[in-house]
């Protein structure tokens, strides 16, 4: 596996793969990496020749200082893990190779970056645009990888993808989790023994309100048991929220959408998860 840090360095490998009519698959991510970002890398190199990682911790989409300081760096098992799964490249630039200068650049998804992570974690999806922009123009992928967990984020990114014009197909891939359920996350390892004990209810939770879904108790219904479950002081919850699941917008009632996805973001400890879950 090459390990480059130039964007010229990156730019070499690339033309010379695509001048051999290689389809390029793309993994942006910000390192720390576990199973979930691996499956990723399986599912590009499942479809495409050539896979492409990138790991860069983009301070722009950090809306909170501190959780870009504790953000975790494992760099020399990344690019084991990397090699292991069967990745041909892993681009790792520093922080003046990305922004040569301060990217003002302001997008606007419309109501798509204004609910949820938009709202609670204000210019995060202006950061993530703005890196996965320019990953993009630099790497020119056939086609990119990103996980279901961020759910908001793929919408974000097709979204992008539209408004410019990028030949890219965004392929969404589903969640991982550890073995008692909670969605694998860099995040995780930050938590103390207890935290992570405490953080497993979060996909019992989320499981509770699919089957109580079913049974046909409604939405203001399912947000008091959100509540209810997660009332210890260990959890600060962010939002949790029903939306329809092809649009995001948010529901009261179940009959307002066909599809149906359930979304939260909660604190465990000082340190903030997000999970999801299709109803059905
Ligand atoms: P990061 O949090 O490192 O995630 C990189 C990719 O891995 C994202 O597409 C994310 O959805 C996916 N991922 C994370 N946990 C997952 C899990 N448990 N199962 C499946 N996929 C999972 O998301 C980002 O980085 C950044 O915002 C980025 C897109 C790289 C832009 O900086």
């Amino acid at each position: 596996m090459l390990i480059l840090t130039k964007i010229s360095h990156l730019e070499t490998f690339l033309s010379q793969k695509r001048s051999q009519g290689s389809i390029i698959g793309f993994v942006p991510t910000m390192g720390a990496l576990h199973e979930g970002h691996i499956s990723l890398i399986k599912a590009s190199k499942n479809v495409t020749d050539v896979t492409v990682c990138s790991i860069f911790v983009n301070p722009t989409q950090f809306n909170d200082k501190k959780d870009l300081e504790r953000y975790p760096k494992t760099p020399e098992k990344d690019v084991m893990m990397l090699e292991k799964a069967g990745c041909d490249a892993v681009f790792m630039p520093d922080a003046e190779e990305i922004y040569p200068e301060i990217d003002e650049r302001r997008f606007d998804f419309g109501y798509l970056d204004k609910i949820l992570e938009g709202a609670h974690r204000p210019g995060h999806f202006n950061g993530v645009a703005q890196v996965v922009s320019i990953l993009f123009n630099l790497v020119k992928p056939d086609k990119a990888f990103f996980g279901q967990k961020d759910y908001q984020q793929v919408m974000i990114i097709k979204a992008l993808v539209k408004q410019l014009h990028y030949p890219i197909e965004i392929v969404p891939c589903p969640i991982l989790r550890e073995k008692d359920g909670l969605a694998m996350s860099s995040r995780n390892t930050l938590l103390t023994p207890d935290e992570r004990k405490a953080a497993s209810l979060i996909p019992i939770v989320m499981n509770e309100v699919n089957e109580l879904s079913r049974k046909g108790t409604e939405i203001p219904e399912l947000k008091k048991h959100i509540e209810e479950r997660l009332k210890d002081p260990i959890y600060k919850i962010d939002y949790f929220a029903v939306c329809d699941a092809d649009t995001l917008k948010e529901l009261n009632s179940f009959s307002e959408a066909k599809y149906h996805v359930a979304l939260i973001a909660c604190f465990v400890g000082k340190i903030r998860l997000i999970d999801n879950i299709i109803l059905h």
